[in-house]
């Protein structure tokens, strides 16, 4: 993470970009907040007013009914100050929440979309507790910098001004003493200012992990409970939740304290203005009136330096979740899509990999100068120990991730050339880790297509045999399956998911370990179906048990990253030792 804590330029510039859509909205909110900081200076001028000429002048006048008007007009005009101040107030924070919203949403959607394309590796540094908290409370943070901080601070320099000007005016003097505690107000915000910051920023990463920690043991429940380690996980979660509590102790600590210092500190303009003002007042330099809206405006002016002391240091603390954000922002998507993209119509389904080289960087795994070629409608298995880089393939084939050298095509064009969204239509994808969303099975089954029909989907899932499970379930299709499918045993996962492939109906189907879960019987069945809907496909299936890939048109096996052998089952049988042993060991031969 950069560790910058200052607004430059470039970084003012890129949240501007988020400001930039409603800024009609913004300027209106302006506006709005100009008239309320012209309008906090009615009350004190009132005051002025009714001391220095409406009571002097009632003393004086006889006419009962002009008093009575006078006195009513008075009351009214103050009436009609308030409602305005009401109505402008509701307007300003109808607006800025307005956008806030807007952008809060604008960021979020933002975000989310580029997370979307980033590297896979992405979600294997990172933990998911952690994303989401950048996703909430950062973004919560950027957006109340964007319209809060921002804002105030316009108004405050609105008001400060027009307050100074309206001092001055009374008695340029008395504002000079009344200045005095200025300097010390914003000395004393900028340092509590600064230890709150420091705070704050401890606050939010301990939230961080803490979501991070009870994301994961939320998902691990069945593992920690299985291997009793309750009481563990709890110790974890509780010395993370004490550091939490001793931020917020410290926070509210720290706020009180400054706020009561402040408060003090500016305790002593007032008290001076009020006793040396007596003495003026005495002595006729200045009306009591005046002294009074003096005194009240003094009040007023404080406070907006005070929050204008802290903007500063807000913006500081913003600056870390500014930073948190952009760090996701800033990394480059996985897979870059070509400029001039080609569209693969009607697909044939041949694929080749060239001389293909790759490695994953967080492991000396590699995957050295593979070349394969596979024609379309051709069946081919993939064979091979547990990390021999089987799915690694797949990866590479579907563009999970491009390899360092060497070329992979589909029809003969270069996947790297090919729109990503037409070479993912290419492909339906039963994953080894079968994953399924918490919605009801039509909706999982018609994932790639949520206008498929009903008979279409029943068609599908009689194909995978899960049908008659899911007719058999209360609510058949429409029964909703837990987060990741936890409602479903692992092979009725995979059965689904197979469904889902199968209903996209695509050239070249992909299965990975796609029946593993299901017992001899039940695959069996499933192959049966299974090899006519694959009749008109490219089919790419792995497996580790043979019987399922023994019948395939060729048979790759590999080893450490290396195809090692390929063939029939048969020609492998005589040519391969490793195959042999697989084989012997399934008590194939
Ligand atoms: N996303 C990844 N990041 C880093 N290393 C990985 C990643 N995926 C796999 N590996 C490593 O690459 C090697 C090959 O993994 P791969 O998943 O291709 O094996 P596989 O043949 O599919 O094995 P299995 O039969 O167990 O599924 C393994 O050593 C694994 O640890
Ligand atoms: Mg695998």
């Amino acid at each position: 993470m950069s560790g910058k804590k200052t607004l430059d330029f470039p970084v003012a510039k890129r949240l501007w970009q988020y400001l930039l859509p409603y800024w009609r909205l913004e300027l209106i909110t302006f506006l709005v907040m100009a008239m309320l900081a012209m309008l906090s200076l009615t009350l004190p001028i009132a005051i002025q007013i009714m001391i220095d000429d409406l009571i002097p002048w009632l003393m004086k006048s006889g006419d009962r009914g002009a008093k009575l008007g006078r006195v009513i007009l008075f009351g009214g005009a103050l009436i009609g100050i308030y409602l305005a101040n009401i109505l402008l107030s509701w307007w300003r924070d109808y607006l800025a929440g307005k956008i806030g919203a807007n952008i809060i949403a604008d960021i979020r959607s933002q975000f989310f979309g580029h997370l979307e394309r980033v590297s896979l590796r992405f979600y294997q540094t990172h933990q998911v507790g952690e994303i989401m908290s950048r996703l909430m409370s950062d973004v919560a943070r950027i957006q109340d910098l964007l319209t809060a901080t921002l804002l105030s601070f316009l108004a405050n320099i609105l008001l400060l001004v027009a307050i100074f000007i309206y001092l001055l005016n009374v008695n340029w003097l008395l504002t000079l003493v009344a200045l005095i505690p200025v300097p010390l107000t914003i000395w004393l915000s900028n340092l509590f200012g600064k230890k709150l910051h420091m705070i704050s920023d401890r606050l939010q990463s301990t939230i961080a992990s803490l979501s991070a920690k009870l994301q994961e043991a939320f998902l691990s429940t069945r593992i920690i409970r299985a291997f009793g380690q309750e009481d563990t996980e709890r110790k974890k979660v509780d010395s993370i939740l004490r550091t939490l509590a001793n931020c917020y102790i410290r926070n509210s600590v720290v706020t009180s304290l400054g706020s009561n210092t402040v408060h003090f500190v500016n305790m002593i303009g007032p008290i001076v203005i009020l006793s040396w003002g007596t003495y003026l007042v005495a002595g006729g330099s200045i009306k009591l009136g005046a002294l009074m809206a003096f005194y009240v405006l003094l009040s007023y002016l404080y406070s907006p330096v005070r929050d204008l002391a802290s903007t500063n240091i807000e913006v500081h603390s913003a600056m870390a979740s500014v930073n948190r954000i952009f760090e996701y922002l800033d990394l480059p998507p996985a897979i870059t899509q070509d400029p001039e993209p080609v569209e693969l119509t009607n697909p044939r389904g041949a694929i080749a990999l060239k001389n293909v080289s790759f490695g994953y960087e967080e492991n000396g795994f590699r995957i050295d100068n593979l070349s394969l070629e596979i024609k379309p409608r051709e069946k081919i298995a993939i064979v091979g120990p547990s990390g021999a880089g089987k799915t690694t393939v797949i990866n590479l084939i579907m563009r999970f991730f491009d390899p360092d050298e060497g070329a992979i095509t589909i029809d003969g064009v270069d996947v790297r050339r090919v729109s990503i969204q037409s070479l993912r239509s290419c492909f339906g994808l039963v994953d080894q880790d079968p994953l399924l969303f918490k919605t009801t099975l039509f909706n999982n089954i018609a994932y790639a297509d949520p206008k498929a029909a009903m008979e279409e989907v029943v068609a599908a899932a009689r194909i995978a045999n899960i049908h008659d499970f899911i007719s058999g379930l209360k609510d058949g299709y429409d029964n909703e399956v837990g987060e990741r499918g936890v409602t479903l045993s692992g092979g009725e996962k995979q059965r689904v998911c197979l469904a889902r492939a199968i209903l996209k109906n695509p050239p070249i189907l992909i299965l990975d370990e796609a029946t593993s879960s299901l017992d001899s019987n039940s695959e069996e069945l499933i192959q049966e179906a299974l090899n006519r809907v694959l009749a008109d496909k490219t089919a790419i299936i792995i497996a580790h048990r043979l019987s399922t890939v023994q019948h395939s048109d060729r048979i790759i096996a590999m080893h450490n990253g290396r195809i090692v052998a390929e063939g029939t089952h048969e020609e492998l049988l005589e040519r391969s030792p490793l195959y042999r042993e697989l084989a012997s060991k399934q008590l194939l031969i």
